[in-house]
């Protein structure tokens, strides 16, 4: 069972200047909340209530105000920085201390996830006692991701990032799930041509062990990550659509918290102090009033 997680929130954001230039890619909102509520509310979903976010050097104030503790929340965050962007295995060496001698889930700042199932898949995920575990999901663009292709038995052949040419339209999402072994292989790792260390490197250390697994987000299952300003505005629609048509919000961490019996109604007052009159309170309002 998996109770650990990281958020990878760190990165430099250059491709969104200069919205990024004084404030973390990760703060900056999809529609009605900061992008980094929706891995956080990932997370949550799974289960998993030990959560370290890792951000870049010199912006670690500009996360606790946001999310100061998960005391409001009743799980546990705990931060630290990244000296530099080096690469997305870099989350389990700054993250070693952490991880000690648990399984970890990790989920890229920067990924959002939607759909029916998406809950039970997620504690499904989290169940994985060895090995390691991707999403996968279909994409029109597989030339902008980390790509699997599979054998007929749905078993990963090949494991490429940003593949030139096309060997599959299977994309590696941002959500991937470890044994305690990812701390010592992310450090065998060596820096690739564009002078980071390599998340495909590591899973392809895992499925030479024979010990790489695939699940997939269907059809009924959304999936985009934010790494561009067009990216940003069509994750807002998509949200903005869903949460006007059903009155539900998306990613609200604290409803999350309140359905799964971690926090009570008390804990929901505070949050409405936290953020103040606006209209994320009236919905935590809202689920006070409800039952
Ligand atoms: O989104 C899924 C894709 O994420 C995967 O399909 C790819 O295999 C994987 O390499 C990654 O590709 P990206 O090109 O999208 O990664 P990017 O460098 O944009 O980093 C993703 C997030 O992680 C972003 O929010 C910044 C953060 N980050 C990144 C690096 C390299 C860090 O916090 N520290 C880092 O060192």
């Amino acid at each position: 069972m998996i109770k650990k997680g990281i958020i990878l929130a760190g990165g430099l954001g250059t491709r969104m200047s200069p919205l990024t230039k004084a404030v973390n890619k990760q703060l900056l909102p999809i529609y009605d909340k900061p992008l980094i509520y929706y891995p956080l509310s990932i997370l949550m979903l799974a289960k998993i209530k030990d959560i370290l976010i890792i951000v870049n050097k010199g912006q670690l104030n500009q996360f606790k105000k946001l999310i100061p503790s998960g005391k409001n929340l009743g799980i546990k965050i705990s931060y630290a920085e990244q000296k530099s962007p080096r690469g997305l295995p870099d989350a389990f060496l700054v993250g070693e201390k952490f991880i000690g001698k648990d399984n970890v889930a990790l989920i890229l700042g920067d990924n959002f996830f939607y759909g029916q199932n998406l809950t039970k898949k997620l504690q499904e995920c989290s169940k994985l006692s060895s090995g390691a575990k991707i999403l996968l999901h279909s994409v029109s663009k597989p030339e902008a991701y980390g790509v699997a292709k599979l054998n007929n038995k749905k078993k990963i052949i090949k494991i490429i990032e940003k593949p030139k040419k096309f060997i599959s339209d299977y994309a590696v999402t941002g959500l991937y799930f470890f044994d305690n072994q990812v701390v010592k292989i992310a450090k065998t790792l060596k820096p690739s041509k564009r002078g980071e260390i390599e998340i495909i490197d590591l899973l392809n250390k895992y499925k030479k062990r024979n010990k790489l697994y695939a699940d997939f987000i269907g059809r009924g299952g959304a999936w985009l990550d934010t790494g561009s300003i067009e990216d940003f505005y069509k994750t807002t629609s998509f949200v903005a659509a869903i949460e006007s048509r059903q009155g539900l919000k998306i990613a609200c961490i604290e409803e999350i918290a309140y359905q799964y019996g971690w926090i009570t109604k008390k804990h929901l007052i505070q949050s409405t102090k936290f953020y103040g009159n606006c209209d994320y309170s009236k919905y935590l309002k809202k689920l006070i009033f409800r039952d």
